[in-house]
């Protein structure tokens, strides 16, 4: 780029080289022993500067690592070192030392040896930080605003290497499995997955819009009838929903179809490319990857996605609390509710106000309540509902719960799900809180046999558990054909899910490839002939010509790369993330745009937006 030193204010800045002689012999980070007495040229940030007066010791920072540089500044050609501050960019040109014994660091890879500088050019000066790259106490929104300086950080360049090394390894074991990488339009249709859609206005049909895709559902199975029975894509997927710590308003996923299988292919494929990740990755051997049912994985952890690493399992406690003559148990269980419980080690001396913060947990995930009862030792045992239940009565229900002298039990009663939900709640807060969960191992599990439906008590119909192309096992199509709707809730599909550590990693089904079935499925959707048509025409169309039996999966790669760097935060893994209110905070977007540029796409604001954008810019 043409560089005109009266444009700015660095003109009279004598040491720095705007072009440099210097070529770039390594990264910082890979200088070794072996390289002993070797001349090198580094590149790179200053991450710390100490001055001992006669020399000046700069820690060089590039995407590989840190190195030790010696310079001595009474030296012509290392004189900058004097001027040299934080981030500034350096050339370096040095010889490779040993390090004396005592003078060792070992907590940096290089630290083995140092860099004896023979020629410094500083390449760019920088601006004071607003904060110290390494410093792991600086608030995230600090980070997210100057992301490109928090990317220097060697946590995010290892989350980011560690991704493009998942990439590789994805893209050379689905191509050495036959499969072709094709890529998808991102102006598309509306896709459902569940989520509401990114909208995006056409300037060429007014009134008109794309859709970003939720994923490449409709696409992948068009492939398919296409022919490319192995498709695999990283796919950009976009979703405007509820956000939460696993969950980006756009992500990526690694997404595979193939025709001519069957459900037990599927996973046979992903349990080997999960096996090349892990071993490739982390050097983890993983061994056969357990299967539990949806049924199974509510009745016993009250979620579809549970983390298996600890116990503390829910038990049933219907047949010991049947006609206790406790209003809240027994009008539960005449309407066809669930009591259910589990049992906390040493919760024998819970607190009040523990008891308080567990129901207040147990009712925001949707409980009216929660029973205790502590075995408080002694034999002593107490509980909210002891006038109901005598103290063997207690100890029984204690017992099965899985509780023994010195624990407590908690129960919900409520509907199926509802206390699923509380209780799976509540035994997660206790797995970490009690620090039951060995973190030194991954749990992996396939859950299957998912509902087809579930109802929609707000919307008044049934809904797709998964999404409408998923196909119900065989020995319940009859159930789907007969339109007898009191037995939707007995569908099960030919879905399964990859959990890891109580994520959802990954998901998918084997589909409907019949026309027939497939608006069979949208009218038991509740959608109109109409609907169907202006929705999926074009879809139930092209099923008419020759579709192959086909199915697939999606895998979540941004959290299949948090779960790999052992982060909680799906932001940690991708470069240029959004909050939780769906903005970036470096680039200030969204963001408004002119009327001019509306009225291009022929969009108008309503009077709420109108609002909204006043108040927000009177803040700003
Ligand atoms: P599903 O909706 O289950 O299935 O998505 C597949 C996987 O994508 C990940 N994921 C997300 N990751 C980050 N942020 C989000 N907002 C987000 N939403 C989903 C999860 C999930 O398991 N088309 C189907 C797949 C198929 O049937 O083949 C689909 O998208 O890890
Ligand atoms: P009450 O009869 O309202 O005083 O409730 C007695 C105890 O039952 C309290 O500890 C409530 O939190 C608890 N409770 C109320 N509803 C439920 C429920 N659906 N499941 C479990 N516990 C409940």
């Amino acid at each position: 780029m043409f560089f005109d030193p009266r444009m700015n204010d660095v003109s009279n800045c004598s040491s720095m080289k705007f072009v440099s002689q210097l070529k770039r012999t390594h990264y910082c980070g890979h200088v070794n022993e072996q390289l002993s007495g070797q001349k090198v040229v580094l590149m790179g940030w200053v991450n710390s500067r100490r001055d001992h007066g006669s020399l000046v010791f700069i820690d060089l920072r590039d995407r590989e690592g840190i190195v030790q540089v010696v310079l001595d500044p009474k030296k012509s050609e290392t004189s900058s070192a004097k001027d040299l501050r934080g981030e500034y960019v350096l050339a370096v040109e040095g010889i490779v030392k040993i390090r004396p014994d005592g003078m060792k660091n070992a907590k940096i890879k290089t630290g083995g040896i140092e860099i004896e500088a023979v020629r410094c050019e500083i390449l760019n000066e920088a601006a004071t930080p607003p904060f110290q790259i390494e410093d792991e106490n600086v608030g995230e929104m600090l980070r997210l605003k100057y992301r490109y300086l928090d990317l220097r950080s060697p946590r995010l360049q290892k989350h980011l290497i560690t991704r493009h090394k998942v990439a590789q390894i994805v893209r050379r074991y689905l191509s050495d499995q036959n499969f072709i990488e094709v890529e998808t339009p991102i102006l598309f249709k509306s896709t459902p997955e569940g989520a509401r859609d990114y909208l995006v206005p056409s300037r060429v049909n007014p009134g008109m819009f794309y859709a970003l895709p939720q994923s490449p559902q409709i696409l992948k199975q068009l492939l398919m009838v296409g022919g490319y029975d192995r498709y695999f894509q990283i796919a950009r997927c976009f979703r405007d929903e509820d956000l939460r710590a696993d969950r980006q308003p756009e992500f990526s996923q690694i997404d595979i179809e193939m025709s001519f299988i069957d459900q037990e292919d599927i996973m046979a494929l992903n349990e080997g490319m999960l096996r090349t990740i892990w071993k490739e990755i982390k050097g983890v051997t993983v061994g056969d990857i357990p299967r539990m049912t949806y049924q199974q994985a509510m009745d016993r952890y009250g979620i579809d996605k549970p983390d298996t690493r600890f116990g503390m399992e829910i038990k049933d406690l219907k047949g010991l609390v049947t006609g206790s003559g406790f209003k809240v148990f027994d009008d539960v269980l005449a309407r066809g509710g669930i009591v259910r419980g589990i049992a906390v080690p040493g919760g024998g001396t819970l607190s009040r106000g523990q008891i308080d913060k567990l129901t207040d947990m147990a009712k925001k995930a949707g409980a009216k309540g929660l029973v205790w009862i502590k075995s408080e030792g002694a034999g002593k045992i107490s509980s909210a509902v002891s006038k109901f239940f005598n103290d063997e009565k207690l100890n029984e229900i204690l017992k099965a719960c899985g509780g023994k002298e010195g624990d407590a039990a908690l129960v919900v009663a409520d509907d199926f799900d509802t206390a699923c939900a509380a209780l799976s709640t509540l035994r997660l807060h206790f797995g970490r809180e009690l620090k039951l969960i060995d973190t030194s191992k991954d749990n992996f599990l396939w859950v299957v046999d998912f509902p087809l439906f579930e109802y929609s008590p707000e919307e008044k119909r049934w809904v797709a558990r998964h999404h409408p192309f998923t196909s119900p096992q065989n020995e319940h199509a009859d159930i789907l054909v007969s339109g007898d709707e009191s037995r939707y809730g007995q569908l099960l599909a030919k879905a399964y899910d990859l959990v890891c550590n109580g994520y959802e990693m990954g998901g998918g089904s084997i589909r409907i490839y019949r026309n027939e079935v497939q608006q069979a499925l949208f009218k038991t959707l509740g959608m109109s002939k109409e609907e169907t048509e202006t929705k999926f025409g074009f879809f139930l169309e092209a099923l008419k010509y020759g579709t192959p039996p086909h199915g697939g999966i999606a895998w979540g790669m941004d959290r299949l790369v948090m779960l790999l760097c052992e982060t909680d935060a799906i932001r940690e893994v991708i470069a240029f993330p959004k909050t939780a209110k769906a903005t970036c905070l470096m680039s200030d977007c969204p963001s408004e745009v002119t009327r001019d540029q509306m009225a291009e796409v022929g969009i108008k604001l309503s009077a709420a937006a109108e609002k909204f954008l006043e108040e927000a810019n009177s803040k700003s």
